[in-house]
């Protein structure tokens, strides 16, 4: 019994192995995603997001966008500079906290991050490990031609303080009153000690944050308010899994140093529950913090009430390569079709890069394929869509699957007669005969 229960979980392992592979494989193979500077043996931790993997990141950030910016009014975007006064990240204690504790195997010289480590002995070879010692994550460089002390400056490792620094500009611009948000997505950095699981924990990164400005009476109702939006977020907007996603509360040892509350959203990655995005109670730490440092009043005056406060702040941090890892797992499907099988990725549409693949049933008969160019240069204009005579019909039915476009639209003989098109459904596989006519209503009523 003992064994049957080892060789279960030693299959399960394999498989869910298996699975990171087959996406890092497919993403290479199809042009979603591909390590940085390849042709030089790849650097390390950094990708690059190719033809299909911009769409889909655009994709995300599109929806990301609509759903905290657009259809709130009390929300407005930003988009920051990266490099920032070195003196924000005094204030914001990233300088002094902003700490991994690393350490390193006297013998094979591998580095772990201290929470990393099951116990005192490298998992590499046995090895002695090192003390731990803190280990600052941001990235350092110069700002003009002197390399010196004054003119040290750091690539952000959040973005979340370009938001705090224009608060009171954006606040005064929008005439906002709490409480209100501003929303920002951009790149991050953080020099990691054990970057890895392809684009799950990398140097360079995406962030999609939203700092709520609260009265600090109400903040327990904000925290709540903004975990329950995200995770319905997750689910129904992009349509991942149920059983895939839940939250991690932190505990107190666990907080970052400006939070005093923290919940993370988690997904069941092959490797484990990880978080794909925090949601803290940052109090008015951050504001505190600028606000004495600069000596600028940063304080929000209510007017009608006759009241100065500093506004706590409930921030939402997701990472895009996060949740797009997410997609990718969340989607990838294997069927089998008549002995054979079928990898399709089951993207929600408003994710897929391409919506419609438009196919001549063969690229050697001109009224065919002039036909299927017609309705392509008539359909992109609405949808993104993919022109495709390369192959049998059968093999461009399964790069469309693979790539996740929903619908693929064949002109045949038929077509020739009665102008109408099969549309081919990706996850039923089931066709129907539209006329070319309603082909954009069609489709319209499916995507939307
Ligand atoms: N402003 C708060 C903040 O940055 P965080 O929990 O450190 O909080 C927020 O990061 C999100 O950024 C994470 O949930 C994750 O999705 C993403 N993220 C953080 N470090 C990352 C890394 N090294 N690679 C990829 N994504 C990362």
């Amino acid at each position: 019994m003992i064994l049957k229960v080892f060789f279960a979980i030693i299959n399960l392992m394999e498989k869910e192995d298996n699975l990171m592979e087959k996406i890092v494989s497919l993403c290479k193979r199809r042009g979603f995603i591909f390590q940085s500077s390849e042709i030089y043996g790849g650097a390390a931790a950094a990708y690059d997001y190719g033809p299909l993997g911009v769409e889909l990141k655009n994709n995300l950030k599109r929806l990301w966008w609509e759903e905290m910016v657009k259809t709130r009014e009390n929300v407005v975007g930003l988009d920051a500079a990266i490099f920032m006064h070195p003196r924000v990240w005094q204030a914001s204690g990233h300088l002094a906290e902003f700490t991994d504790l690393l350490q390193e195997c006297k013998k094979c010289h591998h580095r772990f991050r201290e929470k990393d480590l099951p116990d005192s002995k490298c998992p590499m070879c046995g090895g002695e490990l090192t003390k731990p010692r803190a280990f600052n994550l941001m990235f350092e460089t110069y700002l003009g031609p002197v390399k010196d002390e004054a003119s040290r400056i750091f690539l952000r490792p959040e973005t979340a303080q370009g938001i705090y620094v224009d608060y009171k500009s954006v606040q005064n611009a929008m005439r906002l009153k709490p409480p209100f948000g501003i929303a920002q997505i951009g790149k991050a950095f953080r020099n990691e000690i054990t970057p890895g699981n392809f684009t799950f924990r990398t140097v360079e990164f995406e962030q999609m944050e939203m700092q709520f400005f609260i009265d600090p009476k109400e903040d327990k109702k904000w925290f709540n308010y903004w975990r329950k939006e995200r995770l319905k977020w997750y689910l129904e907007n992009l349509g991942l899994k149920k059983e895939n996603i839940r939250f991690y509360k932190h505990k107190r040892k666990e907080l970052a140093h400006y939070a005093k509350e923290a919940v993370d959203i988690e997904y069941k990655m092959p490797f484990g529950w990880q978080e794909i995005e925090g949601i803290h109670n940052r109090t008015d730490f951050d504001l505190k913090a600028h606000e004495k440092l600069s000596g600028k009043d940063l304080k929000y005056y209510n007017k009608e009430a006759e009241k100065k406060f500093i506004p706590y702040i409930i921030e939402t941090s997701g990472g895009v390569d996060r949740a797009a890892l997410a997609i990718f797992l969340d989607a990838y499907t294997e069927e089998e079709v008549r002995g054979k099988k079928r990898v399709v990725m089951k993207f929600k549409p408003q994710l897929a890069p391409f919506k419609v693949a438009v196919l001549p049933l063969l690229s050697n008969r001109k009224k065919l394929t002039e036909k299927a160019r017609e309705i392509y240069e008539d359909l992109k204009n609405c949808y993104h869509s993919w022109y495709d005579e390369a192959g049998s019909i059968g093999r461009r039915y399964r790069r469309q699957d693979e790539v996740g476009t929903p619908y693929a639209i064949t002109i045949d003989f038929d077509t020739l007669k009665d102008d109408t098109v099969t549309v081919r459904d990706r996850d039923t596989m089931v066709q129907e005969r539209v006329k070319i006519g309603e082909l954009r209503d069609y489709l319209f009523k499916k995507l939307m």
